[in-house]
């Protein structure tokens, strides 16, 4: 059963509320416990900057249903890969919110000193994700 990794940018929706990041970190750290999913998810109230690992079908699935998900749109996929272990092994998902996302991050992997996840190349929001690893504690 291969690993993949699988990373994404979206907006939000006009169907989204403030409220709407806690159930999702909630339901998102009850379905990827069952899977064997794991991840990191970064978000500064306007995008969404997504990375979810485990088996190729899970990782599948887990994206189908992000992707069908109204409270967000615009969903793009910026790096799809096989990978030979996982980076967020203790992370069902993490959360990054905006104050995380400071202006000298944003232009290490970017452009732009905003945070701006679809101009960033896939291997960069790769590793942007990685570097704000080490800011949060797997407690989730
Ligand atoms: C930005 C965003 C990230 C999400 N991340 C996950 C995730 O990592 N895992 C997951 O199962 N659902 C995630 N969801 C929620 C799913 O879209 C879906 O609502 C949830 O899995 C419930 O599915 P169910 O109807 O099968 O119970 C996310 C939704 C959004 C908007």
């Amino acid at each position: 059963m291969f690993l993949t990794r699988l990373v994404y940018a979206s907006s939000i929706s006009d169907k989204f509320s403030c409220d709407d990041v806690e159930h999702i970190l909630a339901e998102a750290r009850e379905h990827n416990k069952e899977n064997n999913v794991t991840g990191m998810l970064c978000f500064d109230s306007k995008h969404f900057l997504q990375c979810i690992e485990g088996s190729r079908i899970n990782v599948n699935n887990t994206y189908h249903k992000i992707l069908n998900d109204k409270r967000h749109c615009q969903v793009i996929i910026l790096d799809y890969k096989e990978i030979p272990m996982r980076e967020f092994s203790d992370w069902s998902m993490g959360y990054l919110p905006e104050s995380s996302l400071t202006t000298s991050l944003n232009l290490k992997y970017s452009g732009s000193a905003e945070f701006s996840p679809y101009d960033m190349s896939g291997d960069g929001a790769h590793l942007m994700l990685l570097e704000l690893k080490e800011l949060t504690e797997p407690a989730c």
